[in-house]
């Protein structure tokens, strides 16, 4: 992964916050890349680094034999910032003693500075302040050349630096990167631009630039499709290909008949303003639900939407004609998790996403976005002049509104979510609270309850009404929505959706639920 950027390089031992350092990095407009621990030499020189961070992870440098390349790492005059296990890996190879604590220390806890230069230069008047602390080991004796620079009530060796002969390497013992150490950022900046001496020029509009150029060199005069979802990631790097090559590229946006209300129309206004913008939308809604009709197990439903999309998808290219490169909307987090220093996980859900297609289409594939974080993404979203509505939006699954219908999903079911999930979307957003949920939606329920209704009985579906905060999507809390607002959406739903006549709230985190009902 050449650059022409400056790059901070941080070696991933399997820290639960890596993604969090590069966060960091880049909001001090540093360009930061994530390398797993066992990268070659080579891997890392090609990247040019001004400065080196080693993460934090799991391990205990007692027990694990420490990367090839570190000696040739540390004969470099380029700084080092070692954090929790990279600051023991750094004491141990350097000639100081780590000791297992009998006690592990996990939490707040305050740290007190007595070095106030270089990394702590400036970053708060008072000498001691909270920090975040994860780990077992710790350092009992600084390596030789070291000092130390700050200490916690129950860690004597808290940060420690050695400056000598132009080499410059810092440690610290808690997390810098997380929210709740204060100062985190201040320091993490004092060692990117201070130390490191990075410019911060690591801009959305830099980027912009940049990778304009390189799309146009990558493409010349060939032609590209890209499978647009309405979701922020597809509709930037859309935006984003389409300035710059123009009419070369062509968006295809297949419509499932699973979507949300108004979706196709919303995304056709919205690019339809953008000049020479060559947007196909085409209704597959037949295929998807005749190859649904009868299916309620969630993994097939999710597997036969996967099928579908790829026939769809193929069908659609071939009828644009010569195509040689597809466009993903790819993230960093996708780039960092398929390379990751940690094992793969269990499939608790079959994902598909409008990237998943078959080689055998033999379409070279761009991903434009795939350096960037999804706030980065966002911003440059607003760079583009995509809608704030659209940057925004909550993320939608690719198997969309059939993992909301629980049991087999029918044309009257999709409808019938269709109309109180827009009523759900609308009463959220009048209440202002759009914006600090992550998702929200309903979910039809395969049975039926008893009701009142104008006297008469009713005997009707359940809706289920989810909302959640979250960061990642990867855990969440159910959102606290002011018990008005469900009362008015609860309301809304019974009236005015025929066939509905309780709805319920889901008052379940993640973990032990999902978001997602299936
Ligand atoms: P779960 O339900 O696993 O969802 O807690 C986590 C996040 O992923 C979204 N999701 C999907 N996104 N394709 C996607 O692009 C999918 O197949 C898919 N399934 C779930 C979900 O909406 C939530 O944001």
């Amino acid at each position: 992964m050449p650059s022409c950027h400056e790059n901070i390089v941080i070696l991933d031992f399997g820290s639960q916050y890596t993604q969090l350092i590069a966060r960091r990095i880049r909001e001090a407009q540093v360009h930061s890349v994530i390398l797993p621990s066992s990268s070659s030499l080579e891997t890392i020189q090609a990247l040019n680094p001004k400065g080196i961070i080693f993460s934090g992870g799991p391990a205990s440098v007692t027990e694990v034999v420490a990367p090839s390349w570190i000696s040739a790492i540390l004969e470099k005059d380029i700084p080092l910032l070692g954090i929790c296990y990279g600051m023991q890996l750094l004491a141990q190879k350097l000639g100081g003693a780590v000791g297992c604590a009998e006690r592990r220390e996990f939490g707040r806890a305050d740290l007190t500075v007595t070095d106030e230069h270089d990394l702590f230069k400036g970053v708060s008047p008072q000498r001691t302040f909270p920090v975040w602390m994860s780990h077992g080991d710790h350092i009992e004796a600084v390596p030789p050349g070291f000092s130390i620079m700050a200490h916690t009530p129950s860690v004597p060796i808290a940060a420690m630096k050695s400056v000598t002969n132009g080499k410059k390497i810092f440690c610290l013992q808690f997390h810098p990167e997380v929210v709740h150490t204060t100062n985190g950022t201040a320091i993490l900046r004092n060692f990117v631009h201070d130390i490191c001496q990075c410019q911060p020029s690591w801009t959305m509009s830099s980027f912009l630039q940049k990778t304009v150029h390189d799309i146009r060199e990558t493409v010349g005069t060939r032609r590209v499709i890209c499978g647009l979802s309405g979701g922020v990631d597809s509709s930037v790097a859309a935006a984003l290909t389409h300035h710059a090559i123009g009419k070369q590229l062509t968006c295809v946006f297949i419509d499932n008949g699973l979507l949300r209300k108004h979706e196709s129309a919303q995304l056709e206004q919205v690019f339809s303003s953008y000049a020479d913008f060559q947007f196909r939308i085409r209704d597959h809604t037949d295929d998807f639900l005749r190859a649904l009709a009868h299916v309620a197990n969630p993994e097939q439903k999710r597997k036969i939407i996967g099928r579908e999309f790829i026939k769809a998808f193929d069908k659609e290219a071939k009828a644009i004609g010569r195509v040689e490169f597809l466009v993903q909307g790819t993230l960093y987090p996708d780039v960092i998790e398929s390379i990751s220093a940690k094992g793969p996980s269990a499939t608790i859900k079959t994902h598909h996403n409008v990237g998943g297609l078959p080689a055998r289409m033999k379409l070279k594939v761009i991903e434009p976005l795939r350096e960037l974080f999804k706030d980065e993404v966002r911003k440059l979203g607003e760079e583009l002049g995509l809608p704030e509505d659209m940057i925004h939006r909550h993320p939608f699954p690719g198997p969309g509104l059939a993992v909301r219908i629980l049991g087999s999903v029918t044309p009257e079911r999709l409808a019938m979510l269709r109309e109180a999930d827009a009523i759900v979307d609308d009463e959220i957003r009048q209440s202002g609270l759009y914006r600090e949920i992550w998702q929200v939606f309903a979910v039809l329920l395969p049975i039926r309850t008893v009701g009142v209704m104008g006297d008469r009985r009713t005997y009707e579906h359940v809706l289920a009404v989810r909302a959640v905060t979250s960061v990642d999507g990867m855990t969440a809390d159910w959102a606290k929505i002011p018990h008005d607002v469900l009362a008015r959406l609860s309301n809304r739903i019974i009236n005015a959706v025929s066939g509905v006549n309780r709805v319920v709230y889901d008052i379940s985190s993640k973990p032990p639920s999902t978001i997602e009902w299936e």
